[in-house]
C-alpha cells in the first residue's frame, strides 16, 4: 500500500523511517517505533484512508455512572418505605472509610462549599486564594458571606494550584487557600500546607473530583481544615446529585451543619433548632443510598481506571510532544475522572494541536481543542455590586497555556483492550504523518 500523500514506497527502510519521523531523536522505543512504522503505511482517514477506530458504539466505553441491580433494588425499596436513614448511614460510613472526625452530607457539592464558606466565619473582605481554572461553585458562593477570591494560576501540566504564583498574590486580607484536585490529580498539599502554616492561612480543599486520591498516603479532602466533595452524576462517586463536607474541627462541623440543616443544630448553634438559618441543603436520601453503594466499589473502580488509562498512556506518551496531566512524585496516588487529559507540545510534535486533533478526529478518536472556562474572565467578577470589594483580575499565563495545549481523551470506565489498541494505533498513525500534517 502506498501513502497517498507521498510517492514514497509503502515500505520505507527502518533507518529511513526512523529518520523521517524523528523517532530516534525523540527517544521512541524500538517497539513503538516499529508500531509507528506499521501505522505509517496506512493513509490517514483525513486523506480517505481507513479509520483506526472502528469499535462500534464506543460511547459505552465511557458510560457513567455505572449502576446495577443493587442500586435499582435500593431505590425501589426507598420508594416503598421512604426514610431518611441513608443520610446518617452514609455519614458514618464516610467517616470510617476516610478516617475523618466529622462530615456532613449536603444536597450537592456547591452546597458543601457554600456551607464551608459560612463555617469559616471570617470578617467581610477576607480573601481566599483559589484557581480561576475551576467550576463556579469553588468561588462564587464566597460572595454570599462577603468573601473575595484571589485568583491564582495553575501549573499548565497539572491543572492544579500553582503555589509559586500564590506566593506572589498574598495580601494583608488573605485568610485562606482553596486548591482544587483537578480531575482526580491531588494538589501538592504538603507544600501548600507548609506555606499556609508559615503565613497563618487556613487550608481548604475542593475535592469534588478526587474521592479516594491520596498524597503521602493521606486522602485528598482530609489535608485541609475543611474539604468538599461532589456526588453529581459525572463524578468519581456518583449519586446523580449530592455532596459531602469534611471537617477536622467540631465547631466548623456544627456551623456548616446549622447553615443548611434546621433540624441538626448542635453545639454553639443548638439555639437555632426550629428556626434554622434560612436555607435547607439536606441531601436526598435516595442520593445518600446511591452514594453508600458507590462508596463500596470506589477503591477498586479507581484502581481499575488507573490501570486502564495507563495501558493507553504508557504507550502513546512515547510519541514526541505528547504529554499527560501529571507530576512526578511516587507518593502521589491519583484517580481518573471524566477525561484522560493530554497535552501537545506543538514544537516537539512538529504539528499544531489543531492539525493533530483534526487528524485524530478523522481516525475516530474522541478528542478536541479543549478550552475550559476561566472564572476570572467572566463578567461577575468585574461587577462591584456582587462583592465586598472587587476581585483583582490578573493575567494567568498557566491557565491560558492549559487552554492552548489540552487535548482530552475520554476516560474509559471499563476494560477496553480493543479500543485502547485502536486509539493507540490512531495516535501512532497520525504521528507517523506529522511531518506532512505540520506543513499544512
Ligand atoms: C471543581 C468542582 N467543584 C465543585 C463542584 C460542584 O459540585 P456540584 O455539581 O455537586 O454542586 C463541581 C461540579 O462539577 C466541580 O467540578
Amino acid at each position: 500500500m502506498q501513502d497517498k500523500a507521498s510517492s514514497k514506497p509503502s515500505k520505507p527502510t527502518r533507518r529511513a523511517f526512523l529518520k523521517s519521523t524523528g523517532a530516534v531523536a525523540a527517544g521512541l522505543s524500538l517497539a513503538s517505533a516499529s508500531r509507528a512504522q506499521d501505522a505509517k503505511v496506512e493513509t490517514l482517514a483525513l486523506d480517505g484512508g481507513p479509520k483506526a477506530v472502528t469499535v462500534p458504539s464506543p460511547g459505552k466505553a465511557w458510560q457513567w455512572p455505572l449502576y446495577g441491580k443493587e442500586e435499582e433494588e435500593a431505590m425501589v425499596q426507598l420508594v416503598r418505605d421512604p426514610s431518611y436513614t441513608p443520610i446518617d448511614a452514609l455519614e458514618s460510613e464516610w467517616r470510617k472509610h476516610f478516617g475523618v472526625p466529622h462530615c456532613k452530607a449536603h444536597c450537592n457539592g456547591t452546597a458543601a462549599l457554600t456551607s464551608m464558606f459560612f463555617a469559616l466565619d471570617l470578617p467581610p473582605g477576607s480573601e481566599i486564594m483559589v484557581p480561576s481554572y475551576t467550576f463556579f461553585a469553588t468561588i462564587v458562593p464566597m460572595r454570599l458571606f462577603g468573601l473575595v477570591p484571589v485568583f491564582v494560576d495553575i501549573n499548565p501540566q497539572t491543572l492544579n494550584f500553582d503555589l509559586e504564583d500564590a506566593k506572589k498574590r498574598l495580601t494583608k486580607d488573605t485568610k485562606a487557600v482553596l486548591p482544587v484536585h483537578w480531575i482526580g490529580l491531588p494538589s501538592e498539599m504538603d507544600n501548600i500546607c507548609d506555606w499556609a502554616k508559615e503565613k497563618g492561612l487556613i487550608v481548604l480543599e475542593d475535592a469534588c473530583h478526587a474521592h479516594g486520591a491520596k498524597l503521602k498516603d493521606k486522602y485528598t479532602g482530609s489535608w485541609g481544615r475543611m474539604g468538599a466533595f461532589s456526588f453529581q452524576g459525572s463524578k468519581p462517586l456518583p449519586a446523580i446529585e449530592g455532596g459531602m463536607g469534611v471537617y477536622q474541627e467540631k465547631n466548623d462541623f456544627d456551623r456548616a451543619t446549622a447553615y443548611g440543616n434546621y433540624d441538626r443544630c448542635a453545639g454553639e448553634y443548638a439555639q437555632y433548632a426550629g428556626s434554622g438559618l434560612g436555607v435547607k441543603l439536606r441531601m436526598h436520601p435516595m442520593a445518600a443510598q446511591l452514594a453508600r453503594l458507590q462508596l463500596k466499589v470506589l477503591e477498586p473502580r479507581n484502581a481499575a481506571g488507573v490501570k486502564q488509562t495507563r495501558s493507553l498512556n504508557d504507550r502513546i506518551l512515547q510519541l514526541p510532544g505528547l504529554l499527560e496531566q501529571t507530576y512526578n512524585r511516587p507518593d502521589m496516588q491519583r484517580l481518573y475522572y471524566s477525561s484522560n487529559m493530554l497535552f501537545i507540545d506543538e514544537k516537539k510534535a512538529g504539528m499544531t494541536r489543531e492539525a493533530a486533533v483534526k487528524a485524530l478526529q478523522a481516525e475516530g478518536v474522541n478528542t478536541s481543542n479543549h478550552g475550559y472556562t476561566l472564572q476570572h474572565k467572566l463578567p461577575l467578577y468585574s461587577q462591584a455590586q456582587w462583592w465586598h470589594h472587587l476581585p483583582v483580575i490578573p493575567e494567568l499565563p498557566g491557565s491560558d497555556k492549559a487552554n492552548q495545549w489540552a487535548m482530552p481523551l475520554p476516560y474509559f470506565t471499563s476494560e477496553q483492550p480493543e479500543l485502547v489498541e485502536q486509539y493507540a494505533k490512531a495516535f501512532e498513525k497520525v504521528w507517523a504523518h506529522r511531518e506532512k500534517l505540520g506543513k499544512v
